[in-house]
């Protein structure tokens, strides 16, 4: 089959690699209708996260048509269309019996494979799902597969970020990073009740997004700090979604909080060491929360708030591109070129 597979930093290769087969009683193999190319890729495109293997497929963002199942996955039709999480889940373990799937004993990322372990990526025609039958989402009915893609992490993880931050009835919030997950975590902390929600980047096309979504957009170049302290009455926001994964938007974070505020982290961090000290967090009273998306016990959540209709989840979706120009789409995300948002590549 085709895939895109990681070579080395800012090196993909779009080509054929060894179709991919039902290895394990509880795998499926899905013919994959669409994948995106999600921020967590650029860490790995961009080396700031290594140990992939030369040739992992890449992408843990699809939805797809299940085409092989094994003896233990027989609760999924062939044909069916489904959704997947990024990562897999048992449904058994002590963290998936607390809704920690992201913590699986058994999980694995899509598009992770290091030293010979670990499992292909979807960006390709094809993807093996193993724990199938405790991983996957049905798409309902009347979700066509690009409606439905969002549910797998973005925007479960936007919705992630805002509940582990506590939004909740009149809580104002700061967004950091306009990317899909930010654009995401937006739409969570209104499902919670927020108040006002600021939404910080450095990029116009998706400050416009931010504000197309409900928020108060806030460049980073007009002074994010003073213009939010002076709009809480010199206080700082209750909660801050930090949606970016650097050292300077923890910073920034931790400077637009109030005391006693909490922020809650899904950028994917790859520094050593907090960007400010324990004596910082000390005296704002801070509650810091952190970590990867467990998305499979809300998958059907989102996938009812995307068929509701109450948002043009559509939108963040700028480029839709064929699999074949996987490389370039990687380009263009990268470098937010053409005011790249999301690419779907498709075919
Ligand atoms: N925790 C999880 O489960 C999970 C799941 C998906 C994605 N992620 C992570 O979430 C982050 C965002 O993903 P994405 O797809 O939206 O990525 P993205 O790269 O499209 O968006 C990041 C945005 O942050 C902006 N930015 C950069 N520095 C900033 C700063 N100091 N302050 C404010 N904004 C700043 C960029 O301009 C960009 O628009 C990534 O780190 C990604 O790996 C985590
Ligand atoms: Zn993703
Ligand atoms: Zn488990």
């Amino acid at each position: 089959m085709k895939a895109v597979t990681f070579q080395e930093p800012y090196v993909l290769k779009y080509g054929e690699v060894a179709d991919p087969v039902v290895r394990e009683p509880g795998d499926v193999v899905v013919r994959v209708a669409v994948a995106a190319v999600c921020g967590s890729d650029l860490h790995v495109y961009r080396g700031h996260e290594t140990g992939l293997d030369v040739g992992t497929v890449m992408g843990h963002e699809f939805v797809g048509k299940v085409v092989e199942r094994g003896s233990a996955a027989s609760a999924l039709e062939i044909g069916s269309l489904v959704v997947s999480p990024f990562t897999t889940s048992c449904g058994e373990c002590f963290y998936c019996r607390r809704e920690l799937t992201a913590r699986c004993t058994q999980g694995a990322l899509f598009g992770w494979v290091e030293g010979g372990v670990g499992l292909h990526g979807a960006q390709a025609e094809l993807v093996r799902v193993p724990l199938a039958a405790s991983t996957l989402g049905r798409v309902p009915d009347g979700l066509d597969a690009e409606s439905a893609l969002l549910a797998g992490d973005v925007l479960a993880t936007g919705f992630y970020c805002a509940e582990s931050g506590g939004v909740e009835s009149g809580s104002v919030v700061a967004v950091l990073g306009c990317g899909p997950v930010g654009i995401m975590a937006i739409v969570g902390a209104r499902e919670l009740g927020a108040d006002v929600i600021y939404a910080i980047d450095g990029v116009a096309e998706r400050l416009e997004l931010a504000r197309e979504f409900g928020a108060v957009p806030v460049n980073l170049s007009d002074e994010p700090v003073a213009t939010l302290i002076d709009a809480t009455e010199g206080r700082g926001v209750d909660v801050v979604l930090e949606a970016v994964g650097s050292p300077q938007a923890s910073r920034l974070a931790l400077d637009l909080v109030r005391p006693g505020g909490t922020i809650a982290a899904v950028g994917v961090h790859t520094e050593e060491h907090f960007a400010f000290s324990p004596v910082e967090a000390y005296d704002k009273n801070l509650t810091y929360r952190a970590g990867r998306c467990p998305v499979r016990p809300r998958l059907e959540r989102m996938l009812d708030l995307i068929a509701s209709g109450r948002y043009d989840f559509g939108k963040i979706i700028s480029h839709r591109m064929p699999l074949s120009e996987g490389v370039r789409a990687y380009e263009i995300f990268d470098q937010k070129l053409d005011g790249c948002t999301k690419v779907v590549l498709a075919g």
